[in-house]
């Protein structure tokens, strides 16, 4: 199998879940689907009947459009159905198994993980964190960054995580946002063996801060660092006399368990809202039902703790289910291209969950690297983050999955917190390319800008009609962009999810990607107007386009026109200043791939920026209907910048 044409949307094949899988799957019935279409509340109220409550709920769901309330009057603590309820069976399996860059590894039980959770718990208490605090971590994939997130959840203080890579003004924006008054970081760490200096972007970014009050700092990397006097503490000082136990502290299932920021269309990231009860239902019962989790398991999702994924399908749900994770800090080529099927291999990982570009990545390094090890105790494997082509579906269900393992494309968003559309791999017959079918209770469609649904075959929206327990709240502190975001599009009822999609005559979903301003690197959510905001606040740059090009590795890089201020003369150095700019300003994910200098952008007759125009002209597509540009003419100069361009 393999070189099938990677263009096509569609590929032919089909693969039936396979029978000994199907035998002992956690879900292997299709009647799952019609009990929970009949009766979806039924169903999540059945599944709810997993986690651990102090008090039952009174009501399942209170559904007040576009506002809903899981498990009304429920209680319960996040932490304490990750940790303490494992505890009765499993405290001396492992929770976590840590391996660094470097090749250090770490692995925690159970009971020692919770051990590790309480102390940290008894220390933010200590530093005056209550109940509905909020809490930044800025951590890369340390155990650290785990124990902290499960600290907060268990003393009731939502967790912010801020993705390490980003830049101390990213991490600034964000604390202002939730007014967060205690951060988590590190002294540094090591991505291909050159040091990031965390806490050297953390010194810069919250320089002006008023807000941060305690920085607590593992020391991890060992690199010189300033601790300020009255605000630095280091964490292993501070861990060290803090109490091993720390009462979980009772929550309401509609209680924040955290704010996780994402870029949207406009402005300044969103500071997603979820809440507990609802949240723990749904991460505990895809988990147990898509990945399949079982008492031997050893689970490895590569994603990290910064991103949605790594909150609902490293931490949350798979703890959840008891599993063993493995998780990992560094590049998959370090020391070489080997390394994610060395770590399978020595870890014996049994269900790997990963991103297409990582995939896409590892086709093109070749099949010899994973076939030097031996990867045969994978049984199931995954993919999330933004389409997977065909191609790439084919190589890695071949390759890594050796033909044997099913396949679960999964889609989801930081909205939904929990997957949506994606096979049961027990049940569903997958086809590559496709996200499959929505979750048993999901009614998901593909609906025209008047709300109708689409005909077969043909583009449309993705949309979600009913509510799910895992489904953002409230944007922080926004309410007005929650409900113009995700609400505003049809009927204040049914959710825009800023896909587009179709469907096949089975009724399969075909995700083809983000119809807004958001561009998706490597998997990475980057919004244009937050990009194009900071190109403008640097001093030679008058105003800027950003957009997304398609890429067959990395599914879409950035494109970004400039005009430049007057006297300021157009050369490789200024391009060179803009790159690192953005690295400082957003983070060295988001450096623009092309910056093309242009003496006008296209513009409504309002002045307006048509990213339209400009996407189109990035892809070398048609533009389309320019009518209502203010000077036509820009486009043909453009066009040909761009075409010059390798
Ligand atoms: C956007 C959400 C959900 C966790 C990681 C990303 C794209 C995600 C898929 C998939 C096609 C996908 C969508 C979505 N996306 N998974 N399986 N197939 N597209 O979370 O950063 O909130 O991004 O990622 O465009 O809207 P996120």
């Amino acid at each position: 199998m393999g070189e099938k044409s990677d263009k096509s949307q569609e590929s032919e094949a089909l693969f039936k879940a396979p029978k000994d899988f199907a035998a002992n799957a956690n879900a292997n019935d299709p009647d799952i689907y019609k009990i929970a279409e009949q009766d979806p509340e039924k169903f999540w109220e059945m599944n709810a009947e997993n986690i651990e409550w102090y008090n039952k709920w009174e009501k399942v769901l209170e559904w007040k459009p576009p506002h809903s309330k899981w498990f009304v009057g429920g209680k319960l603590n996040a932490c304490y159905n990750c940790l303490d309820v494992n505890l009765k069976e499993h405290a001396n399996k492992n929770a976590l198994i840590w391996e660094s860059e470097s090749g250090e590894i770490r692995k925690y039980t159970y009971s020692e993980l919770l051990e590790e959770v309480c102390k940290f718990a008894n220390v933010l208490k200590d530093l005056g964190v209550k109940k509905g605090d909020i809490v930044t971590i800025y951590l890369p994939m340390i155990p650290q960054v785990i124990i902290s997130m499960l600290a907060c959840a268990r003393i009731g203080a939502p967790h912010s995580v801020v993705f390490a890579a980003f830049s101390g003004e990213s991490l600034a924006t964000r604390i202002e946002n939730a007014n967060s008054r205690i951060l988590v970081t590190c002294d540094g760490y090591s991505r291909r063996g050159k040091v990031v200096e965390q806490k050297n972007k953390v010194d810069d970014g919250i320089r002006s801060s008023e807000i941060v009050d305690k920085v607590v700092v593992v020391k991890h990397q060992q690199n010189d660092v300033r601790m300020k006097d009255g605000r630095d503490i280091w964490w292993h000082e501070i861990m060290e006399g803090a109490g091993t136990s720390c009462e979980p502290e009772v929550m309401d299932s509609e209680d924040m368990l955290f704010l996780m920021y994402t870029s949207g269309t406009t402005g300044k990231p969103k500071g997603i809202v979820h809440t507990t009860g609802g949240y723990m239902v749904a991460t505990q019962t895809t988990s147990k039902f898509i990945f399949d989790l079982k008492e031997d398991d050893i689970y490895w999702c590569t994603a990290d703790c910064g991103w949605i994924t790594g909150h609902s399908y490293i931490v949350y749900g798979p703890l959840a289910n008891g599993t063993t994770l493995v998780t990992y800090e560094g590049a998959p080529d370090y020391p070489d291209k080997d390394r994610y099927w060395d770590i399978i291999e020595r870890h014996k990982v049994t269900i790997l969950y990963t991103a297409p570009t990582a995939i896409r990545t590892f086709m093109k390094w070749g099949p010899s690297w994973p076939q030097m090890h031996d990867i045969s105790t994978l049984r199931l494997i995954g993919s999330v983050g933004e389409p997977i082509n065909p191609g790439a579906w084919l190589w890695y269900h071949e390759n890594i999955g050796l033909g044997k393992c099913p396949v679960v494309d999964t889609w989801w968003q930081t909205e939904t917190g929990m997957i949506m559309i994606s096979a049961l791999p027990g049940i569903t017959t997958t086809k590559p390319g496709s996200a499959t079918m929505a979750f048993p209770g999901i009614k998901a469609a593909v609906l025209d800008d008047k709300g109708n649904e689409v005909a077969p075959g043909e583009n449309g929206y993705l949309a979600i009609l009913n509510p799910w327990p895992s489904m953002v709240r409230t944007v922080f502190g926004n309410e007005e962009r929650f409900i113009e975001t995700y609400w505003s599009k049809w009927d204040n009822k049914t959710y825009f999810a800023g896909d587009g999609a179709k469907r096949d005559d089975d009724g399969y979903f075909w995700i083809i990607g983000r119809v807004d301003d958001v561009i998706k690197v490597s998997g990475h959510r980057i919004g244009s107007a937050e990009f194009e905001s900071i190109m403008v606040s640097h001093p030679s740059v008058a105003e800027a386009g950003v957009v997304g090009k398609e890429d067959e590795l990395r599914g879409e890089i950035i494109y970004c026109y400039v005009t430049l201020r007057t006297g300021v003369e157009e050369s490789e150095d200024i391009k060179k200043e803009l790159r690192t700019y953005v690295e400082r300003n957003i983070g060295p994910f988001a450096r623009p791939k092309q910056i093309i200098f242009a003496d006008d952008l296209p513009k409504t007759r309002s002045g307006k920026i048509m990213r339209r125009v400009l996407k189109a002209i990035a892809n070398e597509k048609d533009p389309g209907d320019l009518t209502t540009l203010q000077d036509p003419d820009v486009v043909q100069a453009l066009k040909e910048k761009t075409m010059k361009l390798e």
